[in-house]
């Protein structure tokens, strides 16, 4: 039996749905099972050998759905491995707004006994924003597009699959993962 995987996000306008997804995919494409239900759906994790969780980055921070299922589900998550991404920055890899990563995902790391975390650039469409948000990235004067790096999520999806198909790699917080203060 292939090792089943949980791959779920918070997402507002979608995109970082579609790269948990393509996550997803990448595991499926090495052999694993990996299922991604939405957030709110996601609630059972008895049946998961493992969880890749994400989250938009907003003004900062993890969506607040999100940051709940790490709290909410902290003890089921510490009990198996457990990798983390971000999706936010937006704009050319040279003008990156903002430069740096959600400030919360120490807790985060901490709540869920992560071996990982990786930011990945997001999109940004006015298009689909509402009127509040839209004032907030005019303030920022971020430029428009779809900036995710489909290589760097595949590579992930590679190192995840690569983890866990090690022998006893079911194991939670194994002896050569990192510890949470590591966390990129
Ligand atoms: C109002 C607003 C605030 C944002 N704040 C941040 C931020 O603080 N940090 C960040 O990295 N990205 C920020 N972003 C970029 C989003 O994270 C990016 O657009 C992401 O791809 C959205 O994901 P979603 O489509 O799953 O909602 C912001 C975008 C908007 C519209």
């Amino acid at each position: 039996m292939s090792m089943r995987v949980l791959v779920t996000a918070a997402s507002r306008h979608e995109s970082t749905a579609e790269i948990a997804r393509a996550i997803a995919a990448g595991l499926n494409a090495r052999g694993l099972h990996a299922e991604t239900p939405p957030l709110e759906e996601a609630g059972v994790l008895a049946g998961f050998d493992a969880v890749v969780l994400g989250s938009a980055v907003y003004l900062g921070h993890w969506l607040k759905q999100a940051r709940e299922f790490a709290q909410v589900h902290s003890a089921a998550l510490l009990q198996r491995p457990v990798w983390l991404f971000s999706s936010g920055p937006v704009g050319p890899p040279e003008h990156r707004v903002p430069a740096d990563g959600p400030t919360d995902i120490e807790t985060i790391a901490a709540l869920t006994g992560a071996r990982d975390h990786r930011v990945f650039a997001g999109v940004l469409d006015r298009s689909r924003l509402g009127v509040a948000e839209r004032a907030t990235v005019r303030v920022a004067r971020v430029s428009e597009g779809d900036f995710r790096d489909w290589e760097a999520i595949e590579a992930y999806a590679g190192e995840i699959a690569a983890a866990l198909l090690e022998p006893g790699a079911g194991a939670p917080r194994a002896p050569h993962g990192r510890p949470a203060t590591a966390l990129r």
